[in-house]
């Protein structure tokens, strides 16, 4: 499917006025009618097509060059409508939904048939969440039919946090876009699966694991999460993500990136660092890139995939990046960072 212009709809998240009514109508108009449009959530930019109607969501597939085994997010802006889509929410999953949602836990539960085929790549659950983003929250409500979305960037790419970042990968290849600015978490989602007896953490995001734990007690995690040979029981947990062209290394300590750096340079290559402010005058690469505080991991998440999307626009051939703690926030920023480095760790 091709466009001869993708639509570009602004809306300002703080104001709720007749001209970002009319925008958000469209909006949605389109989405009712079968059409796919990326807009804003409070972790990245999704891309939405009418999770009832098969056609409608194949048409995402198509857009991202999405493996068609990769079961898609269901978005949906009152608690109601999951009635619509799945056959029960265990007891666990409804004090999940009373502290977390709106917000960036996914939950998987058992699916109804109404839900598109496509959407949960033949399995039977379903993955649903509410966003905490006005913007989300009014174009959801306007489209009146839940809404499947993944991340708007071709797959492989990392997710984007900005309007920019979406046209960048898809312009063209989608009816429309809804701007409204700069995502927050900067992160997708935590995945959750609650259609088990004790539920298994499949992806860590923005609601972190301890986070969860102190409302429900304790969760699995799917072993692959930590031994990368393992199979991963979400299968969109399989592939590579995240990935700037260039070769991207993941680094446990800091004083080897200097030496690799120097090295690198040596051969002649145009080289990168992700860093963070704390320590970013301590490279002499071509390409730096500084990813928040350390001291503030949320404002590393924020930064950190318009960082690995900024190596490409300079042309860095081959990157180093620095580790981050593995808890809290830290787990889902090195799982995007392992991800992003497909298994090239030092
Ligand atoms: O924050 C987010 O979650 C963003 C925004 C747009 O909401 N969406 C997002 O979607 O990250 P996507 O498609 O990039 O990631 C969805 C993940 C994939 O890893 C997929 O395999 C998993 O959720 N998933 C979806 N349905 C599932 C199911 N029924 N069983 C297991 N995993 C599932
Ligand atoms: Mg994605």
């Amino acid at each position: 499917m091709s466009y001869k212009q993708t639509k570009y709809w602004t809306v300002d998240k703080q104001v709720d006025n007749k001209e970002s009514s009319a925008q958000i109508k469209e909006a949605a108009m389109w989405i009712t009618k079968g059409e796919v449009v990326a807009f804003p959530t409070e972790t990245v930019y999704g891309l939405g097509a009418n999770a009832l109607d098969e056609q409608a969501v194949r048409k995402i597939f198509e857009a991202k060059g999405r493996p068609s085994d990769n079961p898609l997010i269901v978005h949906i802006a009152d608690q109601s409508q999951l009635t619509d889509l799945v056959t029960e929410v265990p007891e666990l999953a409804k004090k999940l939904i009373e502290h977390f949602w709106p917000g960036p836990l996914t939950l998987i539960f058992k699916k109804k048939a109404a839900v598109a085929k496509s959407v949960t790549a033949g399995l039977d659950t379903v993955a649903v969440r509410m966003p905490d983003h006005p913007v989300a929250s009014r174009l959801l409500k306007a489209c009146a039919v839940p809404v499947a979305a993944p991340s708007a960037n071709l797959s492989g790419k990392p997710s984007p946090t900005s309007a920019e970042h979406v046209l960048h990968d898809l312009n063209g290849r989608i009816v429309g876009v809804v701007d409204g600015g700069q995502t927050g978490v900067g992160l997708e989602s935590t995945v959750l699966d609650c259609s088990k007896q004790v539920p298994v953490l499949y992806r860590p995001g923005g609601v972190t694991k301890e986070e969860i734990e102190a409302v429900i007690g304790e969760v699995k995690v799917d072993p692959a999460l930590r031994t990368p040979d393992e199979a991963p029981m979400s299968p969109g947990m399989k592939y590579t993500h995240y990935a700037p062209s260039g070769a991207l290394f993941l680094v446990r300590e800091r004083e080897q990136i200097r030496q690799l750096v120097k090295q690198a340079k040596a051969e002649g290559k145009r080289v990168g660092v992700l860093t963070t402010e704390e320590n970013a005058t301590s490279y002499e690469a071509d390409v730096i890139v500084t990813c928040g505080r350390r001291e503030n991991l949320s404002s590393v998440a924020n930064a950190l995939y318009d960082g690995l999307r900024l190596f490409d626009r300079e042309g860095a051939e081959i990157i180093y990046a620095e580790s981050f703690p593995c808890s809290g926030l830290g787990i889902a920023i090195m799982n995007r960072l392992e991800k992003a480095a497909g298994g090239k760790i030092v």
